[in-house]
């Protein structure tokens, strides 16, 4: 059976699609099997960070609505991960159960499956929640993501998760010491979440946004995947701000 984890925040734009990525072809790499499943209804983007966006055919409301199997909808992304998209329209089409229901059939095969959740707590957030057991909300460190991510925390928490982590993405810790920002312990305060980790604000996670080519191994955001990725596995990682 796998740990199926929704990733979600509160406010848009704070990386959410960014990390399903980056952790799922990090565990791939570390000889996991990983599915990311794609749950932006409408938005979606996860196959353009994965580099695999010219493979999608079908799409996981195809096979709940019977259109296709599950494993012609599955695609294999160059980096091990297995990838479904999410459905470009009709949102009201599924309900949390039927979604549920496809990954509960799908959990026996992963170790991992990655609900990457649409901005807010809204249908589509409802519709991940739903089938996770386990989350992790992102923000960046300012007071507006803070709040709405906890807000979302706090509605994940209601559905009875078995555990939920807090990650810190955009992270700078020069601007931190000198601004507004927030620092990780006012986010952790804030959120009153079990922080995950923290990924640097890095230039080459945003080029990947264009080209779907992954951060070089050195990177300040590779490494902090990396160590991140150690923690979901386990094991005993130091936190390193950079
Ligand atoms: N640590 C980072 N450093 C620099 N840029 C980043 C970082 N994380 C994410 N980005 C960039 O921020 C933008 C938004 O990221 P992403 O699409 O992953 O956010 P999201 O939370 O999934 O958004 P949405 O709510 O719309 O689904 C992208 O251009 C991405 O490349
Ligand atoms: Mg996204």
């Amino acid at each position: 059976m796998s740990e199926i984890y929704i990733i979600a925040s509160g406010k848009g734009g704070v990386g959410k699609s960014t990390f399903a990525a980056g952790v799922s072809r990090e565990l791939a790499y570390r000889e996991k099997k990983v599915l990311a499943v794609d749950c932006d209804i409408g938005l979606r983007s996860l196959d353009l960070l994965l580099n695999c966006a010219g493979d999608v055919v079908f799409n996981w409301g195809d096979v709940i609505t019977n259109r296709c199997a599950v494993n012609e909808a599955i695609v294999k992304a160059e980096c091990g991960v297995d990838f479904l998209a999410a459905p470009l329209y009709s949102e009201d089409e599924f309900t949390p159960e039927s979604f549920k229901d496809m990954i509960d059939a799908l959990s026996p095969g992963y170790d991992f499956i990655f609900l990457d959740a649409p901005a807010g707590i809204g249908s589509g957030f409802a519709l991940a929640a739903g089938a996770a057991d386990k989350g992790i909300i992102i923000t960046t460190p300012d007071s507006v993501c803070v709040r709405s991510c906890a807000r979302a925390g706090d509605e994940l928490k209601k559905t009875g998760l078995s555990e939920l982590r807090l990650l810190v993405n955009m992270f700078e810790i020069k601007p931190t010491e000198k601004s507004k920002l927030l620092n990780i312990d006012e986010c952790i305060d804030e959120t009153r979440t079990q922080l995950l980790g923290i990924i640097p604000l890095d230039r080459s996670l945003a080029f990947q946004s264009v080209t779907g080519e992954e951060p070089g191994e050195f990177s300040p955001s590779a490494q902090a995947f990396d160590r991140i990725t150690g923690r979901l596995l386990g094991e005993n990682v130091e936190l390193v701000f950079e």
